[in-house]
């Protein structure tokens, strides 16, 4: 029987647990998020997927920014079916040879010396505030309003909004304005552990900070003897055009947190150390069973070799500048972002747009600014769609 999701909830609504809900369905789909697209996916090639009827939709959401190198890459598919063959899985408490490349391959691309995989995004975060409190042995942590840092305690309590009736977690944070540096300064003191920004907000719609700023923040950090995270969970490892778009910007973080495009659509994610941080840790302090699992490696091994292959940077920066100049058509107020991570904001509410557009079979995101559509496509998106995403935005918004 082929995959659906009706199913799998119907499936979901005879455990009794599920049945104790007013609605089951209901319930679950308010867990899952309130910008659901109405689509049951069948398969994918590049940056084309399918429903189960058949039907094709041009992909530019990527799946939550994940699939930087689109549906089924073959060298990609390879990589895990050998993988797969030879040792699926092991720990590591003991050394396997794809996880020592992946670890090199990672260290090469980013230039930053030591990475840590671990499983997901909110993961890498929880890792890295741990890790800041513990070097500096102070308690705060500083971090962005309108940010997004993942849904795990740590990582949510360090993230603006999305609480959702949750209790908030230990340990003190503050939160100040994104690009707002005299609030920064204010808010550091003698107390403060570590700083966490997305060098551009991604959630809350592509949001870029003034230039200069994320520099200007680095020095106040390590001034104040305190530590820079970069959460680049959704900005890295392609997505803004660029291995790291911190380096980009000239600053190099003490910690930075990859994942998303990281393993092309296998789950995995990685803390990114400087070589201080590093030797501050030792092994052990932070564990997972499944991270830096072979499979996780190997998907990392072949994710970062076909972006250098085929010069998919490049391509998704070419690709970034066509969206930018091409979407500015009439009831588009402002078009940002770089690489294939672009917002497109609105004169109008973008739920409805991107109904619409759903209907002539492109998907796009959304973002938390409810005017803000997000478009995170893989970088092998063709040209001649971006121009028929722009002609069919022009066309909705007439
Ligand atoms: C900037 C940022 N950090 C962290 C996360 C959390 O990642 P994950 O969903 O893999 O836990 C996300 C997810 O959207 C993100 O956008």
């Amino acid at each position: 029987m082929p995959f659906s999701t009706t199913a799998m909830y119907a499936g979901m609504t005879e455990n009794n647990q599920w049945r104790r809900l007013p609605s089951a369905v209901g319930s679950l789909l308010d867990c899952l998020g309130t910008n659901r697209i109405p689509l049951t996916l069948a398969s994918g090639e590049g940056a084309l997927l399918f429903d189960v009827d058949g039907k094709e939709y041009w992909d530019f959401y990527g799946g939550h920014a994940v699939t930087f190198l689109g549906q089924g890459h073959p060298k990609w598919v390879e990589a895990l079916r050998a993988q797969a063959a030879s040792l699926s899985f092991f720990t590591t408490l003991a050394d396997v040879p794809v996880r020592t490349r992946a670890a090199h391959a990672l260290a090469r691309f980013t230039g930053m010396p030591v990475a840590w995989f671990v499983n997901s995004g909110a993961e890498a975060n929880e890792a890295a505030l741990k890790i800041a409190r513990k070097v500096t042995g102070r308690p705060v942590i500083i971090a962005m309003e309108n940010g997004f840092h993942g849904r795990t305690m740590g990582a949510l309590g360090v993230t603006w909004g999305y609480r959702d009736g949750h209790a908030p977690p230990h340990g003190e944070v503050r939160f100040v304005r994104f690009g707002d540096l005299a609030a920064l300064e204010q808010a550091l003191g003698p107390d403060v552990a570590g700083v966490i920004v997305e060098p551009i907000q991604g959630i809350a719609g592509i949001v870029e900070p003034p230039s200069g700023w994320l520099a200007a923040v680095a020095d106040r950090v390590r001034a104040n003897g305190s530590v820079l995270i970069a959460d680049e969970v959704q900005s890295g490892i392609g997505r803004a055009g660029h291995a790291l778009y911190t380096h980009h910007l000239g600053v190099v973080p003490d910690l930075v947190t990859v994942g998303k495009g990281l393993g092309g659509g296998f789950p995995v994610a990685a803390v990114l150390l400087t070589q201080p941080m590093a030797d501050s840790v030792k092994p052990g302090e932070h564990g997972t069973t499944f991270g830096g699992g072979p499979l996780a490696c190997a998907a990392v091994e072949a994710t970062l070799r076909i972006i250098e292959e085929e010069g998919l940077l490049e391509r998704a920066s070419a690709l970034g500048e066509r969206m930018l100049r091409v979407m500015r058509v009439p009831g588009v107020e402002a078009t940002r972002g770089s690489g294939v991570w672009i917002g497109i904001e609105l004169d109008r509410p973008a739920k409805p747009v991107a109904a619409a557009l759903l209907a002539r079979r492109f998907i796009v995101g959304a973002s938390s600014n409810p005017r803000v559509l997000r478009l995170c496509p893989p970088a092998v998106m063709p040209e001649y769609a971006v121009d028929q995403l722009a002609e069919a935005l022009a066309a909705v918004l007439r």
